[in-house]
């Protein structure tokens, strides 16, 4: 393992009904919060009036920002910080999915700092104070609701990128209640499972060999994921499955799974390049990709791979070399998400490579990248060409 000191500053509420604690996680004399949510999915589930009924409670006034976009846009984000600055909102409220809950993040921050948030987003620009925040979580999926994490796109350049300032850009509470996520459609609820999946997987390629209790909950949270998604899919109104997942996208990232190493995070970064160039949801794009990005990196460390070959997938190891254990480790994870109705080639989403240049210039934007194995250019457009 590596140092590593862990902090996390979020206060978790999780389960059914727990709606009612949000007057009493505001901060003492809190007058003015803005809402901050999406296309309207809230309205739709009853979540919106359940939210603004504690409000009503709290005696706050309330402001709202909707139509927050998946993969939130930087001209949202000027929107927010814009209403913040006229109005000296003293709390922001992110209700909904990982993209409302980034772009709250970034809002939370920009909105205490005098240049434009994009400089804090390619981090020209450090953030010295925030405009405190929640989130009220209605889809499994990204962890943002327990991370400082937050992903925006500056569809003037063709440019998405992660970035994040503790304590800045942590959520004070998140608030999740399965039930609330009972309404997300299908194809929401696959590119979720599939990016918690690969939040698991970035961080159990690292270089530290000496993790054997993080190895373990990880194939732990791996298994369970992989047992209870197909359950959950023949039924999206399983409250217990639907509460199994919620959690599992939580932890998978929340920092506890990884202490004492980094983690890859290589894939994650040319899936950003991929949708900032092309509108696709994120964890399609993951799907298409990842595997691929296993394959390139197979002979980094082959035990790595057999490991999780055997251990998640159950791939037996009897007269196999660790090379044909670990192929068929990386088939039994493209077969799963196959079978679940991710996508699996580019072409899925009519994506040719045309525009392949311009994706690998934004992916190297950050320099060689990705901890497990440094990635140049050749090697994101390798990948690039095996997910056509
Ligand atoms: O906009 P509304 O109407 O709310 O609809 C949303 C949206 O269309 C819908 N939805 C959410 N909750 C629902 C629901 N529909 C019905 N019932 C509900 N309860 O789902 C759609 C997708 O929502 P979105 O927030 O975009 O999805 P997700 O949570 O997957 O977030 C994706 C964004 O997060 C970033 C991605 O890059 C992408 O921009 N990521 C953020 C991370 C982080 N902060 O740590 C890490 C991730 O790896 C990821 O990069
Ligand atoms: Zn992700």
């Amino acid at each position: 393992m590596e140092a590593f000191t862990f902090y996390n500053p979020t206060k978790l509420i999780f389960g059914k009904d727990q709606i009612e604690q949000l007057p009493k996680q505001l901060p003492q004399h809190t007058k003015k919060v803005l809402v901050v949510y999406g296309g309207g999915s809230i309205k739709k589930n009853g979540v919106f009036d359940q939210v603004m009924e504690q409000l009503n409670k709290a005696e706050v006034e309330v402001l709202e920002l909707s139509g927050v976009e998946p993969n939130p846009k930087l001209s949202t984000v000027h929107e927010g910080v814009k209403i913040c600055k006229e109005e000296g909102v003293d709390f922001l409220l992110a209700v909904g999915g990982g993209s409302v809950i980034d772009c709250t993040k970034t809002i939370a921050t920009g909105a205490k700092y005098d240049g434009d948030a994009w400089d804090l987003v390619t981090r020209e620009a450090t953030p010295t104070d925030a405009v405190p925040f929640g989130t009220v979580l209605t889809l499994a999926a990204t962890g943002s609701e327990m991370n400082a994490g937050s992903v925006i796109t500056n569809w003037e350049t063709n440019e998405k990128y992660g970035w994040g300032y503790p304590p800045f850009t942590n959520p004070k509470f998140s608030i999740l209640d399965p039930q609330y996520t009972v309404s997300v459609p299908r194809d929401q609820t696959i590119y979720g499972i599939v990016d918690m999946m690969t939040h698991l997987f970035e961080q159990y390629f690292h270089t530290p060999t000496q993790s054997p209790v993080q190895d373990e909950m990880i194939e732990g949270v791996l298994r369970t994921v992989i047992d209870t998604a197909p359950k959950l899919l023949e039924d999206l109104e399983s409250y217990e499955h639907r509460e199994t997942i919620l959690y599992s996208g939580t932890v998978a990232l929340n920092g506890m799974l990884q202490m004492g190493y980094r983690g890859d995070w290589a894939s994650h970064n040319i899936e950003h390049a991929v949708s900032a160039v092309y509108d696709i949801p994120h964890a399609g794009g993951l799907a298409i990709l990842f595997p691929n990005w296993m394959k390139h990196n197979l002979h980094v460390n082959e035990d790595r791979f057999v490991q999780l070959a055997t251990k998640v997938f159950g791939v037996e190891a009897d007269g196999k070399s660790k090379e044909q254990i670990a192929e068929e480790g990386i088939q039994a994870l493209r077969t799963f998400w196959t079978s679940l109705g991710a996508p699996e080639t580019l072409r899925d989403y009519d994506i040719s490579d045309e525009k392949f240049d311009v994706i690998v210039d934004r992916a190297m934007k950050r320099g060689p990248f990705g901890n497990f194995n440094k990635l140049h250019a050749e090697d994101v457009e390798k990948i690039l060409e095996m997910s056509k």
